[in-house]
């Protein structure tokens, strides 16, 4: 098939290469030159494992092309998928600004029958909005279209395993042909297809991570609780999830999610509730759980420390998630800000994701590894689960570090392995804090 994609970003550049990779013809398209630019010499504005050997095997075979041009690559696709950002808006509902953009030029450009695909997180009822704005742009003669969601599902960090091998397929729509069109399309991923109405496709979107991020919520209310009742969260979740009904998932009590879904996605979805008069309460819980969860951190800190003004403290990770260079709503910012306003004087590390972090942390050292940042430091602080964090050599760790203290946000060591090393080592709900 001829596809062309709007969005370079985590969504558009796995979708296009994926599909590449299937056998199709695919365009990729975005606003930002430099970004197609950089991507004609492979070189990617984010960091996603396996991603860059995808687009540099369909890039050398011409199954992938980068373009700024969107008339042309509207007028050569049969599919056109629109995958590009809808960031909250200030009053908390999905900005769709760019969905407007890209069904406005291609209301202008389109030529011939197209399926247009929605596979931005969008807000029920935006495939009628979609398909207004294209009817709406279109002069002369009218060009049949069909518009269907097909929200996406994949994780940063292990996007393409999400995207060549889902859980689930769905696909919304109100036209047997267009919607058996992109059912053949993804045939080869071997998967469960679901096909439904597009308002529902788009509701299982918000509904699934908005229900992820209440089992994350959830479970760092019962970490909350264990550390006051002396209680080991860890079993307590390895014991839920045992029950298929519960599963085990989600359930790994931290410092709460951030990213670029969860928080914006929650937020929509609790907008569009408000808008027709329904008060979505346990949704609004689970986004003011998760913040706090940052705060009662931040606490622990200072609870653990005293007073932190002047004192050296080293954080390990600052992306929102392990694996992704992706910076969008971290707690690490709101936790980092928090100590520097307390007059700690910080110096962090993550294996990608610095060069990202100076857009949003300012006043603090940057170090090129976590023994750099264990160095003199009154205790180490773990924000972010990353891999190589959990292979540190840790006596290592110890003999730098001023006061053998660490207060980990993600729970990655086991609590009596830290005692027998010597360490003061703080989790979260693994007993009375
Ligand atoms: N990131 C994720 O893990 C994830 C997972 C599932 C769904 N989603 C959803 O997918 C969508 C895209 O998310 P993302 O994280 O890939 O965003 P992103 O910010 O990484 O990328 C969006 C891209 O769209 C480009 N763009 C903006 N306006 C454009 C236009 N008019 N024409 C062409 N390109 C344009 C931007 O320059 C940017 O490169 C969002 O709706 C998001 O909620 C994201």
């Amino acid at each position: 098939m001829k596809i062309t994609v709007f969005g370079a970003g985590y969504v558009g550049l796995v979708t296009g290469a994926c599909l590449s990779d299937l056998g199709n013809d695919v365009i990729l398209v975005d606003v930002v030159k430099e970004k197609i630019d950089n991507l004609k010499n492979i070189i990617l504005p984010i960091y996603e494992p396996g991603l860059e050997e995808i687009i540099r095997r369909n890039y050398n075979k011409k199954r992938l092309l980068f373009t700024t041009d969107s008339a042309s690559a509207i007028t050569n696709a049969e599919i056109i998928f629109i995958a590009v950002g809808t960031p909250q808006a200030e009053d908390g509902q999905a900005d769709l600004n760019a969905v407007r953009a890209v069904a406005t030029e291609i209301g202008k450009h389109i030529n011939n029958y197209k399926i247009i695909v929605n596979k931005s997180t969008v807000p029920v009822g935006s495939g009628d909005l979609v398909a207004n704005i294209i009817s709406n742009n279109q002069k002369g003669e009218k060009i049949d279209f069909d518009v269907i969601s097909n929200p996406e599902f994949l994780r940063e960090g292990c996007a393409i395993q999400d995207f060549m091998q889902p859980d689930r397929i769905i696909i919304g729509s109100s036209n047997n042909k267009a919607s058996q069109l992109i059912v053949d399309l993804y045939n080869p991923l071997e998967t469960t297809v679901l096909v439904m109405d597009v308002r529902s496709a788009e509701m299982v979107k918000y509904a699934s991570n908005s229900f992820l991020a209440t089992k994350i919520s959830f479970i760092n209310e019962i970490a909350n609780i264990c550390e006051l009742v002396g209680a080991d969260v860890g079993l307590v979740a390895g014991g839920m999830g045992l029950d298929k009904r519960i599963a085990h998932g989600f359930l790994h009590a931290g410092i709460g999610f951030g990213g670029s879904c969860f928080p914006k996605d929650c937020q929509a979805l609790i907008k569009t509730a408000q808008e027709i008069d329904y008060d979505f309460k346990v949704l609004k819980s689970t986004l003011e759980t998760n913040y706090l969860q940052r705060t009662h951190f931040i606490k622990k800190i200072i609870r653990i420390l005293g007073n932190v003004e002047g004192k050296k403290l080293g954080i390990l990770g600052l992306s929102f998630k392990s694996n992704t260079d992706d910076m969008r709503d971290a707690p690490s910012i709101d936790i980092i800000n928090e100590l520097v306003k307390n007059g700690a004087l910080v110096t962090a590390f993550d294996p990608v994701a610095i060069k990202e972090a100076k857009k949003y942390i300012t006043g603090i050292n940057f170090a090129t590894s976590s023994y750099q940042v264990a160095e003199g430091s009154e205790a180490l602080i773990i924000l972010t689960d990353w891999n190589e964090f959990k292979q540190l050599d840790l006596l290592k760790i110890k003999e730098l570090l001023k006061s053998p203290i660490i207060i980990d946000g993600r729970n990655i060591y086991v609590p009596s392995k830290m005692k027998d090393l010597g360490f003061k080592y703080y989790t979260i709900g693994r007993g009375k804090a």
